[in-house]
């Protein structure tokens, strides 16, 4: 990271504070290649999970720290040894690594949740900070709940750790309560009575709408490391949206007048690649990525467009990546043309996984004449992430009803290895294949949402489907792309079903 007094550390937390979001669980293919898609948009920091909190966190954590080479990997923990202990295990392989601690320093957390008296806070925060900087030179601290702690304790909280050794010290409003103004002075409350060598960092929550804004307010303040997620996804209403704080920098730079290392082309790649892992389609008004934010209704505004887009786009598509389709490939391309392509794209697949996409690849050319980017995603997502499922589609064979029969799904599916066939009526073609699938696997989830899009243009495209589904208060997303929509929600069905089998068995 080059040592500018105006240089902003992006801190992403998209695997970590953004999985917590309700559905939007990776598995770990998932987070390896979201881990690497960060690392070509340029993040400094990647949080990769929570490496105490559960089995499956440490082996992300460990997983994407073996994986990663430029960006430092980190590990949230509390002020407990065991965690500091596991996290600093589950680092041990990174190049760069950080271990970063929270305590609540809120007089509401420290009484209800911590049960610990200020002094008790005190303590923990000295001990386990120094037991930290003994096993990882790079230690952040945060105080939990910051923006509703008394400054001066908080303070307080930030020198002892900031005197045991940590290096940055992040202020995070937890419950997306703070003001801009009002946080802003914080910052420069804090920034007035720490060393000034130790960075301050910021981590906004969005229940007010206002991450964004307050993270802004921050960094004029003196804070130089935003704590940001991909898409804005995190707990609750989520966190500071990375795409929209880059782009604020970005289209107002002498107004900040500030630095960073993010290469603005990958935010809109970055973006698609999560809304595909944790199949949430991208809200066609999110600022920056949204399909309409670069579309012009009012004629008004097309014919301002038309002669001058400055009249009405303060950025261009292509400064976040967000070019017209390319076609990348077609039946009659090798094995060669499909690695680089898919390097370019932030794919690093063995040959046994290129050799898979490749035959995807000819099996669609079959069916659609040109093959996008996008396509091609798809195609590793379906083929590549999905864990060795449960529930697999072999065949699907649907007939749509003509007044004398319903729609009926003949299908078969294999579970756990084992071939099992089944036909079903149903009140419409996808009802008949979704009844037929609960019927064969012996499952009977809800069905809470279903989504059809198309990945690019034309009749031939492939489709995409999302579904969300949940059983015993368990809910979960699946996604599915096939050229027949039929087919893909037949696929995102069984995604679904497979990741509530996973979530059970990790129970
Ligand atoms: O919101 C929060 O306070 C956090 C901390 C653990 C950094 O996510
Ligand atoms: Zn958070």
């Amino acid at each position: 990271m080059p040592e500018s007094a105006n240089r902003v550390i992006l801190f992403d937390t998209t695997l970590r504070d953004g999985e917590q979001s309700p559905g939007a669980t990776m598995n770990l293919r998932e987070k390896v290649h979201m881990a690497r898609q960060l690392e070509l948009l340029g993040v400094d920091i990647i949080e990769a999970g929570f490496a105490a909190s559960s089995a499956g966190d440490f082996e992300a954590v460990a997983t994407v720290a073996k994986e990663i080479r430029e960006a430092t990997v980190a590990s949230l923990c509390r002020t407990v040894i065991e965690d500091i202990d596991k996290a600093a295990e589950a680092l041990r392989h990174a190049k760069k690594s950080r271990l970063h601690l929270f305590i609540a320093t809120s007089p509401l957390h420290m009484e209800f949740k911590l049960k610990l008296s200020p002094d008790e806070v005190l303590k923990a925060t000295d001990q386990a900070v120094r037991h930290a900087v003994s096993c990882c030179t790079d230690v952040e601290f945060s105080c939990e709940d910051a923006s509703r702690s008394d400054p001066d304790f908080m303070v307080e909280v930030c020198r002892t750790a900031a005197a045991a050794g940590a290096v940055t010290l992040n202020i995070p409003d937890t419950v997306g309560y703070a003001q801009p103004d009002e946080f802003a002075e914080r910052i420069a409350y804090l920034k007035a009575r720490i060393p000034a060598k130790v960075i301050i960092s910021v981590h906004c929550h969005n229940d007010l709408g206002l991450a964004v804004a307050n993270t802004l307010a921050a960094l004029r303040a003196g804070a130089r490391q935003a704590e940001v997620t991909v898409g804005g996804i995190g707990e609750r209403a989520g966190n500071c949206a990375l795409e929209e704080l880059i782009m604020a920098l970005a289209v107002r730079n002498p107004y900040y007048r500030l630095e960073h290392g993010i290469h603005t082309q990958q935010i809109f790649p970055s973006v698609r690649a999560l809304s595909r892992i944790i199949g949430r389609p991208i809200p066609v008004n999110k600022p920056v990525v949204g399909a309409n934010a670069f579309a012009h209704e009012a004629g008004i505004h097309q014919a301002g467009v038309l002669a001058n887009p400055a009249t009405y786009e303060i950025m261009t598509p292509e400064s976040i990546g967000l070019s017209s389709s390319h076609i990348v490939l077609g039946k009659h391309s090798g094995k060669n043309a499909i690695r680089s392509k898919l390097e370019d794209m932030g794919y690093s697949l063995d040959n046994a996984q290129i050799d898979l996409i490749l035959a995807a690849v000819k099996e669609l050319a079959d069916k659609k004449k040109d093959i996008f980017d996008e396509d091609l995603e798809a195609l590793v997502l379906e083929e590549v992430y999905r864990l060795p499922d449960k529930y697999r589609l072999l065949h699907l064979t649907v007939q749509s009803g003509d007044g004398g029969l319903p729609p009926c799904a003949m299908l078969a599916l294999e579970i756990d290895g084992a071939r099992r066939e089944h036909a079903q009526f149903g009140v419409g073609p996808i009802d008949a294949v979704f009844r037929g699938i609960a019927a064969t696997v012996g499952r009977s989830p809800k069905l809470e949402q279903y989504a059809v899009n198309a990945i690019t243009g034309g009749t031939d495209a492939l489709g995409e489907v999302t579904v969300r589904i949940s059983e015993n208060g368990k809910s979960t997303v699946g996604r599915g792309s096939h050229p027949d929509i039929i087919n893909a929600s037949a696929r995102a069905y069984l995604n679904a079903l497979n990741r509530l089998a996973k979530m059970r068995e990790e129970m």
